[in-house]
């Protein structure tokens, strides 16, 4: 048979740990398999790749005993550690593919995801014999390479960074150093958005939410970033990676991960329950981490965030095998840019309004994940009453636009009475 009639693969080793996870076969008809080494499947110590593939979760020897494939689309592991919105857009531009070239982008970036997993393109002659065999007649190809200017993957809809601080300036990750900042860049489209998050993170801290170190950045300190549209801001949003730690990298997944979600469904996919249920289940520390879960979803109503959704909450495996529910991130007073918003991203107790949600709610959502209500309503009794004694006088020295401020200050005013704030 010629070459010709004989389909291509392409074919990326994917790597956890310098652990040989398994390959990734990009088919020309646009499927995309992931099967798992044997060696890796074989291996009851081996570090988590996704908590679906723990040996403590239900079915896990099944799950990963076959290929995971799919149209188009990767997998939600792995198409969840690609970029969203416009910095995919920036990306695609710059590597000169199609936004949904899904296998394409993961190729480029695969060096600098999210986490710690490692997706490296395979020179043709290192592809094993036993890869090949699974699809037929085929035969293995590279993508020729190009050097695109940020070889970085962040998931998110805004536009953001990877870099590293140095004397308090900022580089572009690139090469083999991996950035230990995550830099958000303000927005053309909503006003003021990083001194918003960060106000909100300040305060979500003050009643006493686990967050990385946060900063607010000059622009004029942010180093070669790449062309883009910028609105008449001085500051950027800049938060301490945890899935860093110098050099080398710490394991992550989101929850839209842990569920086998794709991007798109982080908003209507999944209630608080589940994650509830999930992090008290798995977590190292279960009874700790589902507390910390409550304090922060009583903060984002009482942040008036909207968009803590699927991909806003992370667990984090310490030891390469054991999750743990990450430090916090993206809490940003969303009302003030969304008019008339008034909803939690996913179901607290069978409601998302933010003017209904009461004690008995959290009660009820406790209750539904099996957590014991006697160990969180203590911490939800302590976050209330630290926000009413610290918040209206902190906010005051805060940056948060002074008309953001305002609005934030009168939804407190609209709360249940169980969590107004005065
Ligand atoms: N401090 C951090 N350390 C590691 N990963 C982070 C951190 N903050 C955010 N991320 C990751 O980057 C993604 C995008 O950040 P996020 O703040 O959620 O931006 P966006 O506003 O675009 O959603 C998150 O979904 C998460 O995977
Ligand atoms: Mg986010």
């Amino acid at each position: 048979m010629s070459d010709s009639r004989v389909d291509q693969i392409n074919v990326l080793k994917l790597t956890l740990h310098e652990r040989l996870v398994g390959y990734l076969v990009g088919l020309q008809s646009g499927q995309n398999i992931l099967s798992f080494a044997e060696a890796f499947k074989n291996d009851e110590g081996r570090p988590t790749f996704s908590l679906i593939t723990h040996p403590a979760f239900p079915h896990s020897e099944k799950i990963i005993s076959e290929p995971w494939a799919r149209n188009q689309k990767l997998p939600p592991t792995l198409s969840n550690l690609l970029p969203e919105g416009a910095l995919r857009e920036l990306m695609a531009q710059g590597l000169k593919v199609h936004v949904d070239s899904e296998f394409h982008l993961l190729s480029y970036l695969g060096a600098d995801l999210p986490g710690a997993l490692v997706a490296e393109p395979m020179e043709p002659e290192d592809v094993p014999a036993s890869v090949l065999a699974a699809h037929g007649q085929v035969k293995a190809v590279k993508f020729e390479k190009l050097s695109p200017e940020n070889q970085f993957s962040l998931a998110g809809v805004q536009m953001k960074f990877s870099m590293e601080e140095k004397d308090g300036r900022y580089n572009l990750s690139k090469g083999n150093v991996l950035g230990d900042w995550i830099v958000k860049t303000p927005s053309t489209k909503h006003k003021d958005v990083p001194v918003n998050e960060f106000t909100a993170m300040t305060l979500a801290q003050l009643v006493g939410v686990e967050i990385p170190e946060i900063k607010l950045v000059e622009l004029n300190n942010l180093e070669s970033l790449p062309q883009i549209n910028l609105p008449d801001e001085n500051l950027a949003f800049a938060i301490k990676r945890f899935d860093r730690d110098a050099n080398t990298r710490i394991h992550m997944e989101d929850f839209a991960q842990v569920l086998v979600k794709y991007p798109h469904e982080k908003y209507n996919s999944a209630n608080y329950e589940q994650i509830g249920r999930i992090i008290y289940g798995y977590s190292g520390d279960g009874l700790a981490d589902a507390q910390q879960f409550a304090r922060r979803l009583l903060v984002n109503i009482l942040l008036a965030n909207g968009d803590a959704h699927l991909k806003n909450w992370s667990l984090i495996y310490p030891d390469k095998i054991t999750p743990r529910l990450s430090p916090a991130y993206d809490i940003v007073t969303t009302s003030v840019y969304i008019k008339g918003e008034r909803n939690l991203a996913l179901n607290l107790g069978k409601s998302k309004e933010w003017y209904n949600v009461s004690m008995e709610h959290f009660k009820s959502w406790a209750d539904r994940a099996e957590i014991p209500w006697r160990a969180i309503k203590p911490h939800l009794d302590e976050v209330i009453e630290k926000a009413r004694n610290m918040w209206p006088k902190s906010i005051k020295d805060l940056p948060m636009n002074d008309q953001h401020k305002q609005k934030l200050i009168h939804h407190w005013s609209l709360l249940h009475k169980d969590f107004r704030i005065r």
